[in-house]
């Protein structure tokens, strides 16, 4: 075998699971606090886990985008991960805060937001991100870039005003079931926390690392 350079040593500080708090979600927004105040590079860069109805997971990195009764990300309701879940409405979601040496897990049912939901999100885009979002055929065979090139053309020109949202376009809320809190710490002894849900209430428990 070839081993791949030691990483960074983890060091951080306790976590007290007391200071968690009773709700997970609102750690998780704590925690997004810290690490830009830490200036923790792109801190809600997650990597989403869905699984085919048979079974099979894949993994993506999407952005998380709002923090609320879930966790709400966007994407084309033509790519493979929507069709995922679709069929298995069931995801699972990492964040890594590296330089905080941090790690939040989450798991649960996966629902799309309202199309009032997508608006209010798609209006406060830039042009063109709004532009790429009608654009783009996600996860489908692109035969040539300039495909790609002339349909964003194409569209600048129908829409010199405001973009409309287009319909294939959208956001998910995942609704945790399980949430996991982890602080990297000395010699790998880690810390864990996990929030599991019981109808309205957080059951939290530490884990081994
Ligand atoms: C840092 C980063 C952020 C990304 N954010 C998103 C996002 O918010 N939504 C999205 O659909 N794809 C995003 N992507 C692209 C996805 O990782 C993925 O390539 C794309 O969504 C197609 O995935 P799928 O074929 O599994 O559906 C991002 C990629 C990176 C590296």
């Amino acid at each position: 075998m070839h081993f791949l350079p030691t990483g960074p040593s983890y060091n951080g500080a306790p976590l007290d699971r007391d200071a968690l708090g009773d709700d997970p979600i609102e750690a998780v927004r704590r925690w997004l606090d810290e690490a830009y105040v830490a200036q923790v590079p792109q801190p809600n860069a997650m990597s989403l886990a869905t699984a085919s109805e048979g079974g099979r997971p894949s993994v993506r990195t999407v952005l998380l985008k709002s923090i609320d009764s879930g966790l709400v990300f966007f994407t084309n309701y033509g790519s493979m991960k929507a069709a995922e879940l679709e069929a298995n409405p069931w995801g699972a979601v990492s964040l890594t805060l590296l330089t905080l040496h941090r790690q939040v897990r989450a798991a649960g049912r996966v629902e799309r937001i309202t199309a009032a939901e997508s608006d209010e999100y798609f209006i406060t885009r830039p042009r063109g991100a709004q532009l790429a979002a009608a654009a783009s055929s996600q996860s489908r065979v692109l035969g040539d870039r300039q495909e790609l090139v002339d349909r964003m053309a194409q569209l600048d020109d129908s829409y010199p005003d405001v973009v409309p949202r287009p319909p294939h376009w959208g956001g998910y809320r995942l609704l945790p079931s399980r949430v996991e809190f982890w602080q990297g710490r000395l010699d790998r002894m880690h810390d864990r926390v996990e929030f599991v849900r019981h109808g309205d209430t957080w059951l939290s428990r530490l884990l081994w690392p």
